[in-house]
């Protein structure tokens, strides 16, 4: 088995307490990330907002708006640290479960198009490409497109 499933790890639903060190895991994962107070919105909205723990701690997290049979991914992320041990799959059928807690018939999401590795762990969960948003993203020296993405569920 590998060192990382050595220690205890458990899904809970995110907590305020939880933005300080989600906070250091979006400054270390993305040049644009989310403030504690979108998530703090986010929470006080009602979305399904999940993290996962290591051993006590914080590395993984998503966030998910469902509403009208539709989810949307708004944000999903593993620690740096914790990357490329299955966790970010693990993490997104445990969202894509929680859709279909909410009859949600499609998901979508938004990813930038640099971001290879998210598009291919997204391909490889049964997404599909939607289209491409122009210049949706804030990036260095200009804007960044994104790829909306689709995936059907039959829950
Ligand atoms: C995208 C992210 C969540 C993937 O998490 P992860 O735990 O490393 O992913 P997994 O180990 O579960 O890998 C699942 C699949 O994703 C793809 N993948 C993950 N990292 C990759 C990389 N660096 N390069 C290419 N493909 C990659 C692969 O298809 C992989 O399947 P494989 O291991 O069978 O090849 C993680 O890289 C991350 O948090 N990135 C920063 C935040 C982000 O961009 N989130 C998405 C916003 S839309």
């Amino acid at each position: 088995m590998s060192a990382v499933f050595e220690i205890a790890h458990r899904l809970r639903p995110m907590c305020e307490a939880d933005l300080p060190r989600i906070h250091r895991i979006e400054l270390a994962s993305y040049e644009y990330p989310w403030t504690p107070g979108n998530f703090a919105d986010s929470l006080e909205a009602g979305y399904s907002m999940w993290v996962r723990e290591a051993d006590g701690e914080v590395i993984g997290y998503y966030a998910m708006m469902a509403a009208a049979g539709e989810a949307h991914i708004l944000n999903l992320t593993i620690a740096p640290s914790w990357r490329r041990h299955g966790l970010g799959r693990d993490l997104l059928e445990h969202c894509l479960a929680r859709a279909c807690d909410h009859h949600a018939e499609k998901v979508f999401l938004e990813v930038r198009t640099s971001n290879a590795a998210a598009i291919a762990l997204y391909h490889t969960s049964g997404f599909v490409d939607l289209a491409v948003r122009r210049g949706y993203y804030p990036a260095r020296g200009g804007r960044e497109d994104a790829l909306v993405m689709k995936r059907e569920l039959t829950c």
